[in-house]
C-alpha cells in the first residue's frame, strides 16, 4: 500500500472549507490523513472542529511578530514539524512572503472566491455584483507569489441573478467552493496533476 500522504489545514475564521476537506477525507477514505489545523487567530470557529475531529489544532497569531517575514518564518516551523506532503489555504487571510511561498512551491493550494484571474483580492461578491458580471464562481490554485495569481486546477461556475444580495451569491459560490476544493485535494493527493515549470500537468491512469 502506498504511505498515507500527510495533509495541513491553514485557515482564520469559519473554516466551512476545511470541514468539507475534513469530510470528503473521511467519507471517501482518502490515503491522506489531515495532520494539523493552524490558524493565525486564536478565535477561529474552524480550530474547535479541527480538535473534535482529533486532528491537533494550532495557532500562530500574526500578531505576536514584529513583521511579516519573522510570522511566515514561525508559521512555516510549525507546519513543517508534520512534513506535510500539502498545505491547504482555506479563508486563510494573510498575504504570505515569497520565501514562505517558495519553500512551498508545488505543494500549497488556496481556493479564491471568483472566477480568477477576475477579482482577485477581497470583497469579491460585492464588486462582482458592481461590474454586473452573469456568472460568477470559485477557483482552487496553486499558490504563487503574486496574490491570487497561481496556475488554475480546478473553477466552479454559479449564475449572478437579477435579485442576488451579497450575501445570496456568495451562499451559492461557497456551496460549489465545498464541491471542487475536497475534489481537487484529492486529485493532488492521488497523483493526477502536478505543478511542473508553472503549468498544471495532468496524469492519466
Ligand atoms: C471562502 O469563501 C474562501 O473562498 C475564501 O474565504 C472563505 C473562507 O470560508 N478564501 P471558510 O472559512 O472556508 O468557511
Amino acid at each position: 500500500m502506498r504511505a498515507m500522504k500527510r495533509i495541513v489545514i491553514l485557515i482564520s475564521g469559519r473554516g466551512s472549507n476545511m470541514e468539507a476537506i475534513l469530510r470528503a477525507a473521511s467519507a471517501e477514505k482518502w490515503p491522506a490523513q489531515i495532520v494539523a489545523v493552524i490558524s493565525n487567530k486564536s478565535t477561529a470557529a474552524g480550530l474547535a472542529t479541527a480538535s473534535s475531529a482529533g486532528i491537533a489544532a494550532r495557532v500562530v497569531e500574526h500578531v505576536s511578530y514584529p513583521d511579516r517575514a519573522q510570522f511566515d518564518q514561525a508559521l512555516s516551523t510549525v507546519i513543517d514539524e508534520y512534513s506535510p506532503d500539502l498545505v491547504i489555504l482555506a479563508g486563510f487571510l494573510r498575504i504570505l512572503t515569497s520565501a514562505f511561498v517558495a519553500h512551498y512551491h508545488g505543494r500549497m493550494v488556496n481556493i479564491h472566491p471568483s472566477l480568477l484571474p477576475s477579482f482577485p483580492g477581497l470583497d469579491t461578491h460585492q464588486r462582482a455584483l458592481e461590474a454586473g458580471v452573469k456568472f460568477h464562481g470559485a477557483t482552487v490554485h496553486f499558490v504563487t507569489p503574486e496574490l491570487d495569481h497561481g496556475p488554475i486546477i480546478e473553477q466552479a461556475i454559479v449564475p449572478v441573478l437579477d435579485t442576488d444580495t451579497e450575501d445570496t451569491l456568495a451562499a451559492r459560490v461557497l456551496e460549489q467552493e465545498h464541491v471542487i476544493y475536497p475534489r481537487a485535494v484529492r486529485d493532488f493527493i492521488e497523483g493526477r496533476y502536478a505543478l511542473m515549470e508553472g503549468r498544471i500537468v495532468r496524469h492519466t491512469a
